[in-house]
């Protein structure tokens, strides 16, 4: 069996894009193999964030998750800071990481010039941490989107390096590409839904007449007709497609569509029903995970304590391998 290992930013604004696009595919996944996921607060501190606030972000981020579907019977799900070996291990991998690659790296160039007054060492061994993340579990599997995919290329040469100069210790770990489709903006179906463009996105959590609201605002035909089917109403129809469970609507609207007679607030009101009936069961039971801090805490807990006997094993072995 083999194994598998994800980072979840603990940012708010959990989106259907999110959800369709990685954590559908996670809680497939969890079933196929030996899963770690892991919320990374320490990856967060890279960026400006609030202090007080931040250990409530982690839980949430936690909860949403699984509310989402991660079990913890089935996955280990962790906070990256409750496992302080991965900063350990980062250090040492970063001792056999050339600078000129990180600084080549295209987040690291986009964050500097997002975050110019404070481009601080820890944007620019982001992916040294990644790495470790990944190879204190021997992960040979990284499920990653494409923005991802030469930070998971880093960490494989990474993993080379500390073979070639130390001794075989870590498996390469391979992408798998997240294999669900890519939501787009309700306000702009040219990019993508993403909660860093408000509007643009239904979140997990939102309650049905917001869902609605949304949804009715959703852009369909942009410029002049083509005969093509436009971006806006293609992204309804994809929505349509993941969130009707039986696919009856899906295939009398899309007949609609052919014929010429289907009206777009139909199609639009037909996704905010379908949504709302599946985002419900995940909505109240991120509410009632929330609501009772001490049961995520203990899942936490219990997460970091498998978590950490892994990742300790492996630190045995790098001491060793490494001289320390
Ligand atoms: P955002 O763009 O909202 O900040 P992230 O970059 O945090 O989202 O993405 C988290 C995960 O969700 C990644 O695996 C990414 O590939 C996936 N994802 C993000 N937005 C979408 C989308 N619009 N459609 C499909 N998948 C998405
Ligand atoms: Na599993």
């Amino acid at each position: 069996m083999g194994r598998i290992f994800s980072g979840i930013q603990p940012t708010g604004g959990v989106h259907v894009g999110n959800y369709v696009g990685a954590i559908q595919n996670w809680v497939r996944m969890q079933d196929e193999m030996e899963s770690f996921f892991c919320i990374v607060d320490y990856h967060a501190m890279t960026v400006p964030y609030d202090p007080s606030d931040f250990r409530r972000r982690v839980r949430e981020a936690a909860a949403i998750n699984l509310a989402a579907g991660l079990d913890p019977a089935k996955t280990t799900l962790f906070v990256q800071s409750h496992v302080p070996e991965h900063a350990e291990l980062a250090w040492i991998l970063g001792c056999v990481t050339p600078l000129g690659e990180l600084q080549r790296m295209t987040q690291f160039k986009d964050k500097a010039r997002q975050h110019a007054e404070n481009v601080n060492a820890g944007l620019l061994n982001y992916p040294i941490l990644m790495a470790a993340d990944i190879l204190i579990y021997k992960a040979d599997t990284v499920p990653v989107g494409e923005d991802q995919v030469q930070h998971l290329e880093l960490a494989r040469e990474i993993a080379r390096r500390f073979n070639g100069t130390f001794g075989p210790t870590f498996p390469e770990p391979q992408p798998r590409l997240t294999a669900g489709a890519r939501i787009m903006a309700l306000t702009d179906p040219e990019s993508k839904m993403s909660k860093s463009v408000p509007g643009s996105y239904v979140a997990l959590t939102d309650p049905p007449d917001e869902i609605r609201r949304r949804l009715r605002r959703a852009v369909t035909d942009t410029g002049p007709t083509t005969g093509e089917m436009s971006p806006g109403v293609r992204n309804l129809f994809t929505l349509l497609e993941v969130f009707d469970a039986q696919g009856d609507t899906f295939r009398a609207l899309r007949r609609a569509y052919d014929e010429g007679t289907l009206r777009y607030v139909e199609l639009k009101d037909a996704v905010a029903e379908h949504m709302i009936e599946q985002l419900r069961p995940i909505r109240e039971r991120y509410e009632e995970l929330v609501a009772h801090p001490d049961r995520l805490r203990t899942i936490l807990a219990e997460g970091a304590d498998r978590a950490r006997r892994v990742a300790r094993t492996t630190m045995e072995e790098v001491y060793e391998r490494t001289g320390l």
